[in-house]
């Protein structure tokens, strides 16, 4: 379809959602669908949950958050659960203001931008509608229109509680327009967005001695004054500041500590009694979540400023701390390259995680447990197996730091690290060690950096390198073996069935010649080795694994060669082992004859093919690994 017709098209959604009509015909909508009439809280709420809300290990994952944040589950749950469910049961947090707290690009604004974008989209859907005074500039809810002392009444009979009072601006126009008959007052649909200034508000602050309360609350249109006679008409009222525009949908501040302090007081009386004063007359009454974001050095700052003290008892802080785990940390700079003018660029598999490892080991804080050093941390962290851990002990690690993440590496810093490494390089395909390096010389030019950082810092990317030489060295070894699942499965079974004769003291029978002959001690000796089990361990490993072996057949679960970490290990080192000479050899000769020529091609192919690699990069990884191995 060409996109002049897909814009008709989404012209025509938007008509055939349009509704006008009076308000005794309002009443019929909410009556039969009550939560059209739902607080702006409550909407919001709806709204997050209507994603979907998913379980798992107790932990609630909200997918409304999910495609855009990465690893911060735990903060989004508890944002929804302390802030955003009990202020749409209208319990007393709904008037405070919500303050998300936490580190430079740690996602505070992604999570803001969500929610606006969210609730554009929520209020074009049925659950999600608003309706509003016609003609209104702040779309004021049309229950105001209820007069107070028959709002009992109404509750008794829709259910539904009223707040707030009828706007002077409606107040007048019900008595001019409409004779004061409410029932005839139109009602129309009204949809969330931002550029329209509809139900979505957003103020930064400019320099503190321009700063204009106007730009919050609206203000006085003089050229009107003589049309209307007054300064207290209403209808000499602009009211098009960003607390006006926002009402029944969400308010946005950035930088809200560096507000002057009146601003702060019209913000107060809003999130409290639900009004805010304009021009000369009444209280307006308003109905808006109010977001803000601030980073811990302006919020300690903030705190600490007893003039402040009222004002902080009316917020609510929620900590937005980096993600922890690199697996997500990976997700996030995949993210923010393809958003970004990198996107033609190949980036070689591992190279965001070697950043991912780095920038999570600056975030991370020196675990107390005995026995786990950072690394370990970080693993568990990331959901891996850490041999003698469990899920208790990553518990007991954050429990242990219960404000983790509030420093470190910020991911825009990583990203922009990465964009310099492929400015540098020629071709358009960079490796994980141009990003490593990038990343080390990005700390040399970094001012913000103490001298101590620095140096932690340094040797977090030797670390982030030693981690990935591993995983270079595996990539290689694997791509060396024509299948390498299928001869780790041979080798093992192979090795099983040795095991299984040796404990039951059993004799094997030779597949080809039938003959009986006894367990190939040197075949398993070679295989436990590989990862230090001595002659006087052997019986027991080899018990154990058949324990294992029978647990798993018990449960009807087949044991594979992944069902023991261990083991694993060991088979694979000892694959390894049988070919490192053939891979250093290979990948280290300079002048490579034929067959190691023909070698390497396969090679290369199959990294291409089955890991993701261009051709750069795979001749890149080889020739590393080649000069890693005759270390
Ligand atoms: N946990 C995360 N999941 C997904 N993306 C993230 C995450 N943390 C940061 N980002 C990405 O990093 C970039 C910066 O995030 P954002 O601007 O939302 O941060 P911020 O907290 O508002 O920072 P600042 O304090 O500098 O305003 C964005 O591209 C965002 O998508
Ligand atoms: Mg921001």
């Amino acid at each position: 379809m060409d996109i002049l017709s897909r814009v008709r098209r989404l012209r025509e959604e938007e008509d055939s959602l349009k509704w006008e009509g009076t308000f005794a015909e309002y009443l019929q909508i909410i009556k039969e669908r009550p939560e059209v009439a739902q607080t702006a809280h409550s909407r919001v709420y709806n709204m997050i949950k209507s994603s979907g809300v998913e379980e798992r290990d107790g932990k609630k994952m909200y997918h409304f958050f999910g495609k855009e944040i990465f690893g911060l589950e735990s903060a989004l749950e508890r944002l929804v659960e302390e802030y955003f469910h009990p202020a749409a049961r209208r319990l007393d947090v709904r008037k405070r203001i919500l303050l998300l707290m936490g580190p430079v690009s740690g996602g505070k604004s992604t999570i803001v931008t969500l929610l606006k974008r969210g609730l554009e989209q929520y209020s074009r859907t049925d659950e999600g509608a608003v309706y509003a005074i016609k003609g209104c500039p702040m779309h004021e809810d049309p229950l105001h229109l209820i007069p107070q002392h028959l709002r009992e009444d109404f509750y008794k009979e829709f259910g539904i509680r009223i707040e707030g009072s009828l706007s002077p601006l409606n107040t007048m126009r019900l008595e001019q327009d409409y004779g004061g008959r409410i029932e005839d007052v139109k009602i129309e649909r009204i949809f969330f967005s931002e550029d329209r200034r509809v139900g979505i508000g957003t103020f930064t602050p400019s320099d503190p001695k321009s700063q204009d309360i106007a730009d919050l609350t609206g203000s006085i249109d003089f050229s009107t004054i003589a049309e209307f006679g007054s300064e207290s008409d209403p209808r000499a009222y602009r009211f098009d500041g960003e607390l006006n525009k926002a009402n029944r949908g969400m308010m946005e501040f950035q930088e809200m500590l560096k507000l002057d302090e009146k601003f702060l007081w019209h913000l107060l009386s809003l999130t409290q009694e639900g009004n805010f004063k304009a021009g000369r007359f009444a209280l307006i009454s308003a109905d808006e979540l109010i977001v803000a974001h601030t980073n811990e050095t302006e919020y300690r700052a903030f705190i600490s400023n007893k003039k402040n003290e009222a004002l902080h008892s009316r917020i609510i802080v929620m900590p937005i701390p980096y993600n922890l785990k690199v697996r997500e940390e990976e997700r996030i700079y995949e993210k923010m390259i393809r958003e970004s003018d990198m996107a033609h660029v190949h980036i070689a598999p591992h190279a965001l995680r070697a950043a991912a490892i780095f920038s999570v080991l600056t975030r991370l804080e020196t675990p107390k447990k005995q026995g786990i050093d950072l690394i370990k941390k970080m693993k568990l962290y990331d959901g891996e197996n850490v041999e003698g851990f469990n899920s208790v002990d990553v518990q007991d690690l954050k429990n242990e730091y219960p404000n983790e993440g509030m420093n470190g590496i910020d991911p825009r810093y990583i990203i922009n690290r990465i964009s310099s490494a492929i400015i540098r390089k020629e071709v358009p395909s960079i490796n994980a060690l141009d990003v490593l390096r990038s990343l080390k010389d990005g700390l040399n030019q970094h001012a913000s950096i103490s001298d101590e950082d620095r140096e932690k810092y340094m040797n977090y990317i030797a670390v982030a390198r030693k981690e990935y030489d591993e995983i270079a060295k595996n990539e290689v070894q694997k791509a060396f073996v024509y299948s390498y699942e299928e001869s780790a499965k041979h080798l093992m079974n192979n090795y099983l069935d040795n095991v299984e004769a040796f404990c039951n003291k059993n004799k094997l029978r030779d597949p080809i010649t039938g003959e009986e002959m006894n367990p190939d001690e040197k075949l398993m000796r070679s295989i436990e080795e590989q990862i230090g089990v001595s002659e006087n361990a052997k019986r027991a490993f080899r018990e154990e694994i058949l324990i294992r072996l029978s647990a798993f057949a018990r449960k009807g679960k087949r044991f594979d060669y992944n069902s023991h970490e261990r083991l694993r290990e060991a088979i694979q080192k000892k694959l390894f082992a049988d070919l490192k000479d053939v891979v250093k050899i290979t990948t280290s000769s300079k002048t490579p004859d034929e067959a190691q020529l023909k070698k390497i091609n396969e090679v290369v192919a199959r990294l291409i093919d089955e890991h993701g690699y261009d051709s750069n990069s795979a001749n890149e990884l080889l020739r590393y690994v080649g000069s890693l191995l005759n270390r």
